[in-house]
């Protein structure tokens, strides 16, 4: 199966629905903020990208092909039969993106950097025409006072190291860490902040339990645990190699896909209930359309990261954990973290059920939901960002989020998405509650800082503050990054 079946466009009445339906954004009313309370000192506002979304020219001077750049020659790999060969040209044209942030008035750009590109076999011989790129960019952000949140690897695994089993190969967690530790050498007398994964439960989920992305596997339950578990030893690994090379203070985390549940209420027991099945083990579904997956949940990846143990539940599903771990290992994978960094877009609700266990609460039917077909729910920045602190008492950074939207440029010349503006506002109002009552905040980075391929997707859903012209490569800042830059001036204040 593809995601193709992952379409679910509203249409632009279903798109103006979504705006009006955020009528002072109180979608989740009862959760609103009571305002008056702000954004900490330092705070980065920022904006996300990822190499194999943005850049284009996957094999320009050098660079080496990943998983996804094999998936994209497969027919019907996307929903609208694209690749990302051009993409957005960023390769060419970060500069002119650069005024673009400035513009905006970003202190903080998320990036990734392609690991095939600099390193073409995914280990050994170094492709320096590769690293350059990363230097130059990296110089310009610095100049323009933005400071650079390096992924060192975002979803685009190189094919060299595939061919090798991938994570299922004993060496696959040094891999990973020979790779950050030359990215480290050679940038971290400028990056101070580190990213060492991009979600490794949607990658381990989606590409190697379901199979529905690159590589297009189905592993049995031993093996599945086996490759999570070297995921998460070249996390740790990682970690210790970008610290060992650092040559000044680093900040490290990586970007998880944290699957929040929401509580129907503000009850303490429907509060619990939501705090439950937020971390627990368990085989679900994150939109309807989609195969169940046990590996996205959070508490399989995140407790052995900043608690050092795998949970209870999940070692009851895949009891075979048990024997994979050396004594050794929990060590190696629970580094200590700067930050907690999650990218979060959309959660279910649950309320207590009679037992006090999570029974899911069906979104209402009038949801606004994105033009991916995403529900609208400003209440994750709320809380995810203060489970995830209960639990793992690390400042949070929101990595990502996002809204896709059937965005046009108008007879005006501009691009008019009130939708994503309204979007902002709701969910960064929540995020603010969260602060005022305690979370500690590192950043917020949107999810696009540009429209771009969205993996199987292709082109068909826009999640930028900047509007793309494909045909021509012509940038737009879009209404909302307008808005955008007023709150970032306002530090939030006017949220
Ligand atoms: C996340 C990915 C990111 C982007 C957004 C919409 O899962 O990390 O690359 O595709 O979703």
């Amino acid at each position: 199966m593809s995601l193709l079946d992952r379409r679910q466009f509203l249409g632009s009445a279903g798109i103006a629905a979504l705006a009006a339906a955020l009528p002072k954004y109180g979608l989740s009313l009862p959760f609103a903020a009571p305002g008056g309370s702000s954004f900490p000192a330092g705070f980065f506002w920022g904006a996300s990208t990822a190499a194999a979304q943005s850049e284009g020219s996957p094999l320009a001077d050098g660079g080496g092909e990943s998983i996804w750049d094999v998936f994209l020659r497969t027919p019907k790999a996307t929903a609208d039969g694209s690749n990302n060969l051009l993409a957005d040209d960023e390769y060419h044209r970060w500069p002119e993106d650069l005024k673009l942030m400035q513009q905006i008035g970003l202190n903080g750009y998320r990036f990734s950097v392609s690991w095939p590109r600099v390193l073409p076999e995914g280990k050994g011989r170094v492709n320096a025409k590769g690293l350059d790129y990363y230097d130059r960019l990296i110089d310009a952000l610095l100049a323009a006072n933005i400071t650079p949140f390096l992924t060192t690897y975002h979803f685009d695994y190189p094919e060299a190291l595939q061919k090798q089993g991938g994570w299922l190969n004993p060496d696959s967690s040094q891999w990973l860490a020979e790779y950050a530790h030359l990215l480290s050498t050679r940038l971290s007398d400028r990056v101070t902040h580190w990213l060492t994964i991009n979600e490794p439960n949607i990658f381990w989920g989606f590409g190697s339990e379901s199979g529905i992305m690159p590589p297009e596997q189905k592993l049995a339950d031993a093996e599945l645990v086996l490759g999570a578990h070297n995921i998460l030893l070249a996390h740790g690994k990682s970690v210790q190699a970008i610290r060992a090379a650092a040559k000044r203070p680093v900040e490290v985390s990586l970007a998880f896909a944290s699957l929040c549940s929401l509580p129907a209420s503000e009850s303490p027991a429907d509060i619990a209930a939501a705090r439950t099945a937020s971390f627990r083990v368990k085989k679900s579904k994150i939109a309807p359309d989609l195969p169940p997956m046990t590996m996205i949940s959070t508490g399989w990846w995140l407790d052995p990261i900043y608690l050092g143990k795998y949970p209870e539940d999940g070692l009851k599903l895949f009891p075979e954990a048990a024997n994979l771990v050396k004594p050794e290992d929990m060590k190696t994978i629970n580094q200590p973290l700067d930050f907690c960094g999650v990218n979060l877009y959309f959660a279910p609700t649950v309320k207590a059920g009679a037992d006090g266990q999570p029974e899911a609460v069906p979104d209402p039917p009038n949801i606004p939901r994105s033009h991916y077909g995403w529900a609208v729910t400003p209440d994750v920045l709320y809380w995810a960002p203060k489970f995830l602190f209960e639990r793992y008492q690390k400042p949070i950074a929101i990595t990502e989020n996002g809204l896709a939207n059937d965005d046009k440029s108008a007879s005006d010349g501009k691009v008019h998405d009130p939708e994503r503006t309204a979007f902002l506002d709701a969910y960064l109002t929540s995020l603010r509650r969260a602060s005022g009552e305690g979370v500690p905040l590192k950043g917020y980075f949107h999810w696009s800082l540009l429209d771009n391929f969205e993996w199987t997707q292709g082109f068909s859903q826009r999640f930028g503050l900047i509007y793309v012209d494909y045909k021509t490569q012509k940038r737009i800042l879009k209404d909302s990054a307008a808005r955008y830059a007023q709150i970032i001036r306002s530090q939030g204040a006017i949220l």
